[in-house]
């Protein structure tokens, strides 16, 4: 670390800026967010009304002395001359004040991180002055991983901080407390823009014992594989797990964003294998709940997409416990992106059809001939047992032999690989290459578009 990040107070303090140009207006900005006075000292030419920032104070036109200083915190100078500059911070210094000469690491007490700013919660990222562009990426990066309504989380954590400390007086309890309120429903309504709503909430957190306090199921959607693919909401839920329950489908990789101490259950189900019966994992869901736990209930691709989670969000609200779904990118989705199928097409797909080959029963109540007109892309999830069925009742429906096919297996991860054929030979295509990841087949005239991927035995041809 070859800077060291401190946060300075600024309640009862003045910033001084001085300078006129955009560097100057830029600082001044800057303060004008903060809670300190102003003092803006402008001997050069004066920007135009239109430029100066709403809210600063009238420029005094002269270089300040250490006297006009005095009570500052911070002094920015942004000055063309360096011996004004030179001066400028002589007098700063003498006042008591850190200074910051703008552009000039090697004279300035301090550099201004790259910042965040929620309130009372402060982000920076410095690097010294040695790579400020690296800063305003890293900043990005963290930004979107911040979590809404911080803000409120932070002026709320503020006004009842001495009600908290009079209330638990242990502070290990406290800070206990701090974890379920900062969680729980306040976050929620932090995150919906309602103030007074998360305030409450953390007040109601204070009169429950740990015991009563109530846990909480999100239901999220983990998509195909590629963790990137992850929504923020669901990594930020992730990564606020206290439990997770999670599928075989979900990749190790979106697992990695999990807290270390949460705890993973693993309820993965294979073709064909139930590992836990569904009633099971809902009860697991609704006992950790129960037990005052956040729990996430991932799952891979979108939940509500042939995953079940309607009768898991079913389950947990019949237990009178909150429950949030957190949507994902379904496989059919992040698929056909990764083999550049697209779903429609102006010319050859009007209609994009998401179908199960494993319906509820043996003999799934679907009407395939229904879907055999030709203008309709199918996305058929969970087809490769039942591949020979679907294609002879497509076939039987009318849809041409000659249609073209896709199959993506293990879509958006490392082992991806995209077979292309005509539906008439669909089932010899699964079997000779052996197709037993997770798939998705795709039927339609789209499917001609897809890029092939990995060896298909059928057609011999070898892509990248
Ligand atoms: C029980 S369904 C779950 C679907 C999931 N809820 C979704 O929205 O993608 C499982 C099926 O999704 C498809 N699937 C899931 N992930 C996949 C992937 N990475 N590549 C190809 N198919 C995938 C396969 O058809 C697999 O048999």
């Amino acid at each position: 670390m070859r800077v060291f990040l401190a946060s300075i107070p600024l309640d009862g303090r003045a910033i001084a800026v001085i300078g006129s140009g955009e560097p100057a207006l830029a600082k001044l900005r800057l303060a004008l967010d903060t809670p300190s006075r102003i003092l803006w000292f402008a001997p050069g030419e004066l920007p135009t009304a239109a430029e100066i920032p709403a809210g600063a104070p009238a420029p005094l036109r002269r270089l300040p002395s250490a006297a006009d200083l005095k009570g500052a915190a911070l002094v920015f100078i942004a000055l063309p001359y360096p011996e004004d500059a030179l001066a400028v911070t002589a007098a700063g210094r003498k006042a008591g004040a850190l200074v910051n000469v703008v552009d000039k690491p090697d004279l300035s007490d301090f550099h201004t991180p790259a910042l965040i700013d929620r309130g009372d919660v402060v982000v920076g990222i410095a690097t010294g002055g040695a790579a400020p562009v690296l800063a305003r990426d890293v900043r990005s990066a963290v930004e979107a991983a911040l979590p809404k309504g911080l803000a409120i989380l932070g002026a709320a954590s503020r006004d009842i901080r001495e009600t908290v400390k009079a209330t638990i007086s242990d502070f290990s309890s406290r800070r206990a407390y701090w974890t379920r309120a900062l969680r729980g429903p306040a976050a929620q309504r932090a995150a919906a823009g309602d103030e007074a709503g998360a305030r409450r909430e953390m007040l109601r957190a204070l009169n429950e014992t740990p015991a009563q306090a109530q846990g909480e199921v999100w239901i999220v959607g983990a998509g195909p594989g590629d963790p990137e693919l992850l929504t923020l909401k669901a990594m930020r839920a992730i990564q606020d797990a206290d439990v997770i329950v999670h599928d075989r489908l979900v990749s190790d990789a979106v697992l990695d964003y999990a807290r270390r101490d949460a705890r993973r259950i693993y309820v993965g189900k294979r073709r064909g294998e139930h590992a836990v019966p569904q009633g099971e994992i809902q009860d697991i869901l609704i006992r950790e709940a129960k037990a005052g736990h956040r729990v996430v209930r991932l799952k891979g691709g979108d939940p509500f997409v042939f995953g079940r989670g309607g009768e898991e969000l079913d389950a947990v609200r019949a237990a009178g416990l909150p429950a949030y779904v957190v949507p994902g990118v379904t496989a059919a989705l992040g698929c056909a992106a990764s083999a550049g199928l697209p779903l429609t097409h102006r010319d050859w797909a009007q209609a994009v059809t998401l179908i199960t080959g494993q319906g509820k029963a043996e003999d799934s109540d679907v009407d395939w001939s229904g879907l055999s007109a030709p203008e309709n892309t199918l996305a058929v999830y969970m087809g490769v047992g039942a591949a020979g069925k679907i294609v002879d009742r497509l076939i039987g429906g009318g849809r041409d032999p000659l249609t073209p096919i896709a199959v993506v297996e293990n879509g958006t991860l490392p082992g991806e690989r995209v077979l292309k054929g005509v539906l008439g030979e669909l089932e010899l295509l699964l079997s000779l290459n052996g197709v037993d990841g997770p798939a998705i087949l795709y039927i339609g005239d789209t499917a001609a578009f897809a890029d092939a991927r990995g060896v298909n035995l059928l057609r011999q041809e070898a892509a990248a």
